[in-house]
């Protein structure tokens, strides 16, 4: 049986983080649980920065951006050493279980835990949407929106100038950001680490979209694949458009989480709990056909990423 649970936040924040921490909270005190609130990640859960949670303590963050119990990255968190001392000072404050909101990186961290006596729960908190076993992550569809409101407005602009925007969005080696983006926003050329990046047929296209009369052209990247000055420079000296890089950057990590991120927040953060109570540990929580779903956490950051081929061949009959 369970008396006291922790919940922490863990890698690159993302929207409806809070939520997913609102709905920990209040769900395990519906079930007489006591909740610990555990700052930055792993690095406050060794040092003891910890707060005890009341219903009002997750009061109005329902729909703030970024969490509330701040998040970090503690690259050591994968010494035995660092392990062990984590697991003392929970022991040491009664708390028997953890919930931890982040992505792969911080899974791998729960799963270790886990190992070592402390039965944890991961939720997908990521804005890349790059975990498997779940059809989104929490954090996804809020930064989608926010590109999607950018390259609305650069497209605006790009048509009125008879220019190029070269837009590089996040994702950390992962496309969902920039084809549901790219598809959103009719964009005009996708590079992606799905699709690589051959910059002379890019040009090419561009040449062609040119002499074709069409006023602009939307170029979405996504981040790490290659350099959208660099890039932006190529397209103004060697095709009809004029080009302009812009990089999204932490922009898509902020704001308000959107509605759908604030359900899926909500159901993941009970779901966590329940599983908790029931005794179980070391699963992920995912959303499968709008289906509240969960699976160990070692198999779910082994198995292979799920294909968005048809995403792509979309965009492409559509273009
Ligand atoms: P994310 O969780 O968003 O993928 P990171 O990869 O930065 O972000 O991981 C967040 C934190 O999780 C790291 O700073 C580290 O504390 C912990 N972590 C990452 N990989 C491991 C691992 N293999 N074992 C234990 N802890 C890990
Ligand atoms: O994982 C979320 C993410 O925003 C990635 O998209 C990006 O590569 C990375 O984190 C940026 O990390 P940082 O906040 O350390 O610059």
């Amino acid at each position: 049986m369970i008396r006291k649970i922790g919940v922490l936040t863990s890698g690159g924040d993302s929207p409806g983080m809070n939520a997913a921490i609102r709905a920990v909270t209040r769900t395990a005190l519906a079930n007489g649980i006591g909740v610990v609130g555990i700052h930055d990640g792993y690095k406050g859960l060794i040092e003891g920065n910890y707060e005890e949670f009341t219903k009002s303590s997750v009061s109005d963050i329902l729909s703030r951006g970024g969490t509330i119990l701040g998040s970090a990255r503690l690259p050591e968190f994968k010494n035995d050493d660092v392990q062990l001392q984590a697991v003392e000072t929970l022991k040491k404050n009664s708390i028997d279980a953890l919930v931890v909101i982040g992505g792969d990186g911080s899974y791998r961290g729960a799963a270790a835990l886990t190992a070592r006596g402390i039965n944890c729960i991961g939720l997908p908190g990521t804005i890349d949407n790059d975990i498997q076993g779940t059809d989104y992550t929490i954090g996804f569809d809020t930064a989608l929106n926010t590109i999607v409101e950018c390259v609305d407005k650069l497209r605006d602009t790009s048509s009125s100038h008879h220019r190029c925007s070269v837009v590089e969005v996040m994702g950390n080696r992962c496309g969902d950001l920039a084809i549901y983006s790219g598809l959103s926003c009719g964009a005009e050329i996708l590079i992606t680490p799905e699709t690589g990046y051959d910059e002379e047929a890019v040009l090419e296209k561009l040449r062609y979209l040119e002499s074709s009369k069409k006023r602009h052209a939307i170029v979405i990247v996504s981040e790490k694949v290659t350099d959208v000055n660099a890039l932006a420079d190529k397209i103004s000296k060697s095709t009809g458009f004029a080009a302009r890089a812009t990089i999204l950057g932490h922009i898509q990590r902020g704001g308000c989480p959107s509605p759908s991120d604030r359900v899926l927040a909500s159901r993941m953060g009970a779901k966590a709990v329940e599983l908790l109570i029931e005794g179980i540990g070391g699963q992920c929580i995912g959303i499968k056909n709008n289906e509240i779903t969960y699976m160990p956490i070692e198999e779910c950051v082994t198995m292979p990423r799920e294909s968005r081929k048809q995403f792509y061949r979309l965009f492409d009959r559509l273009v």
